[in-house]
């Protein structure tokens, strides 16, 4: 199938890189490249992406910044580097189709010497990585560790800033509780949030999450009272319920033991900084995995303008948030989530 080794690598890394988070699992990426040509492109596939609400757009630019980091950092390791720009439309051989909106333009790099042994341990690494939203231990991170998560933010437009005390996890979980009902009042953004939970176990999904991935394993009673309480058509009966409201304070209780909390920030949010900054978020998630922790990130607080800036303020931050999530030692493990096949990712011709 493949003509040269730069196309199974790629394929290969790929395969890989498709375990990388997304927001609600959906995964917004595709891959196109033309052996002719010796061009690709990564690009939005937006059949896929988030549009519940317009803060959505950052968290899928991170999300293929996320992808991305992982496709490059193996093609190296694989000794076949990608050279790559920003898209411009001029730099590929046909114009892309009308659902996809182009990031990264690549080729092939001049060959490397490969690192089989560094490929093998992040393979391993990007495919053990789960979102992690259970409670965890009460470790905390020792100077050198975040000494070592500060590094990956050096010479970058993004600012990672962390809090691991009392004071803060009251604020987080106050917070929450004040802005978690957002999720919910907003018709659109919960239809499509609702869109992504899967309650029947026995049926396959390629994307999203099931019950037991948001919330750990809980009786069945609970799973149809979530199905049916939290139907976007049910919306004004659940309100009435006042169901919104017991979730934010349970949510509330989580988020309130932290341990941890971290927050990215840029003082420029524009396209080309939040791409990066899933870029980092890649290392600093998998940093994190190597020493045994996870990571529970939080966006009900980022993406609303109120939460946000108030979250901001509360925590003394210069720039307002694109990512705060809580995060910790792993304690319970989390189950891995379905993904889309390489074939629905990635075109060659
Ligand atoms: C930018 C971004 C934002 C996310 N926001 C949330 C969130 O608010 N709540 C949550 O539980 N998970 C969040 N996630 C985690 C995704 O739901 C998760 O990556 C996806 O379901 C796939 O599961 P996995 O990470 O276990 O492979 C986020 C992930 C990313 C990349």
């Amino acid at each position: 199938m493949f003509t040269t080794s730069f196309e199974h690598n790629l394929a290969g890394a790929i395969d890989i890189a498709r375990s990388a988070p997304s927001s609600h699992n959906c995964q917004p990426w595709a891959v196109h490249y033309s052996p002719l040509s010796r061009k690709g492109y990564l690009a939005i596939d937006r059949r896929r992406a988030l549009k519940g609400l317009p803060s959505l757009e950052n968290e899928m630019l991170m999300s293929c910044g996320i992808f991305f980091q992982h496709i490059e950092t193996l093609m190296r390791y694989a000794g076949t580097p990608l050279q790559w720009t920003w898209f411009d439309d001029s730099d590929t051989s046909s114009p892309l189709p009308n659902d996809q909106d182009g990031l990264i333009c690549f080729s092939p790099g001049d060959l490397q010497v490969a690192n089989s042994e560094a490929y093998f341990y992040l393979a391993e690494q990007i495919q053990q990585r789960h979102t992690n939203r259970m409670p965890y231990e009460t470790t905390t991170l020792s100077a050198l560790q975040q000494f070592r998560l500060q590094e990956i933010f050096s010479d970058s437009p993004v600012q990672l800033n962390m809090w691991q005390d009392q004071v803060s996890r009251k604020h987080v979980a106050d917070l929450v509780y004040q802005y978690a009902a957002l999720d919910f009042a907003d018709k659109q953004a919960w239809q499509e949030t609702y869109s992504f939970i899967h309650f029947d176990k026995n049926k396959p999904a390629e994307d999203g999450f099931y019950l037991h991935h948001l919330f750990g394993k809980i009786p069945a009673y609970a799973e149809w009272l979530f199905r049916i309480g939290f139907h976007p058509k049910l919306n004004p009966f659940t309100r009435l319920l006042r169901l919104p409201q017991f979730m934010a304070r349970e949510f509330s209780k989580l988020t309130g033991q932290g341990p941890q909390y971290l927050a990215l920030s840029l003082p420029e949010p524009n396209q080309h900084n939040l791409f990066l900054a899933g870029r980092m978020l890649a290392r600093l998630w998998l940093l994190l995995q190597q020493w045994g922790w996870g990571i529970h990130p939080l966006s009900v607080l980022v993406q609303h303008d109120l939460p946000k800036a108030t979250l901001a303020k509360t925590l003394g931050m210069t720039h307002l948030p694109i990512f705060f999530a809580r995060f910790g030692q792993i304690k319970i493990a989390a189950d891995i989530s379905p993904r889309r096949h390489l074939d629905s990712i990635l075109t060659i011709d």
